[in-house]
């Protein structure tokens, strides 16, 4: 049996470029899907997969992500006036059964090295990382399907999906090992590249934004050099530590949005909104106006 995965790394000391002027004051991570910030649903799928400790890597000027996550009986009770006990009682949750560390990533030098900050808040064990502009909409938290795979094989998991031949540069893609499909949802791999060129990509499943790593992948990242658009990247320095540790994709079942952009916020929004039984019929009214 592995030990247990009880930290997640959320990596958000990035400037937010694609969601300026917004993030000019505010950072991305809280800008609001529906009726929450992006990284309260991520924070509450790694809860929800029995995470104990989030490890939020942050920079300067994104201290807001802090005062969001501390505990406030004046917030409580007013929530719970406004009768969001759900909102309330998540909250409450966290504060019981997750404790918030906060890394610093002093220099916006890449994924690589904003997972390599956490280093000390991991401490040698198992550990998650999951990117908070990819939001997974499902009924099992995709961390928590990573997780079972994960213990009846342990080694460093990249979650994966299809993704369209246009747009497969803009993803780290892996390369199946021929003959290593282990179920209908894992593969060993071979290998994995950051963004490819056109043309260039080893298949078509792109990777998304959660991992499980094992503490040697820390190794590997100080390691890394720059790669690909000149940053240390997190998938060069898990392919490197392929060297000791077997690799494999998790082909994920979920719904996914892309917080990382104004349209993909508002994609987000809507299916969020059109899920809730408490507003679905409104928005259907307005999209039926607007056609
Ligand atoms: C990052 C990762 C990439 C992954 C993507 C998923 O890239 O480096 O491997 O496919 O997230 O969202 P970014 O989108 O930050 O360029």
């Amino acid at each position: 049996m592995p030990p247990q995965v009880r930290t997640a790394v959320i990596p958000a000391a990035g400037l937010g470029t694609r969601l300026l002027p917004f993030t000019k004051a505010v950072p991305k991570e809280l800008a609001p899907v529906l009726d929450l910030p992006a990284i309260h649903y991520v924070v509450k799928e790694a809860m929800d997969a029995c995470i104990q400790h989030i490890a939020i890597v942050t920079s300067s000027g994104k201290g807001a992500l802090q005062e969001y996550f501390k505990p406030s009986d004046e917030i409580d009770r007013l929530l719970r006036a406004r009768g969001m006990n759900t909102v309330a009682d998540e909250f409450r949750q966290m504060t019981e059964r997750l404790t918030f560390s906060y890394p610093v990533q002093a220099r916006q030098l890449g994924l690589g090295h904003a997972v390599l900050c956490a280093r000390d808040a991991v401490n040698r064990e198992p550990f998650a990382v999951i990117l908070p502009d990819d939001l997974l909409v499902s009924d099992e938290p995709v961390l928590a399907q990573m997780l079972h795979a994960w213990q009846s094989n342990p080694g460093n998991y990249v979650a994966v999906e299809e993704v369209p031949t246009e747009r497969i540069s803009a993803y780290g893609v892996v390369d199946p090992l021929p003959g290593g499909q282990i179920d209908s949802r894992t593969y060993r791999l071979r290998g994995m590249v950051e963004k490819p060129p056109a043309g260039t990509a080893p298949s078509n499943l792109g990777i998304v934004g959660r991992y499980i790593l094992m503490p040697e992948v820390f190794d590997a990242l100080a390691e890394t050099r720059p790669g690909a658009i000149g940053e240390i990247q997190l998938t060069d320095g898990i392919a490197r530590a392929m060297a000791h540790t077997p690799l494999f994709a998790y082909r994920y079942q979920a719904d996914r949005y892309d917080c990382g952009t104004p349209l993909g916020l508002l994609h987000a929004s809507l299916s969020l909104a059109l899920r809730r039984a408490d507003t679905a019929e409104e928005v259907r009214r307005w999209l039926r106006d607007l056609e």
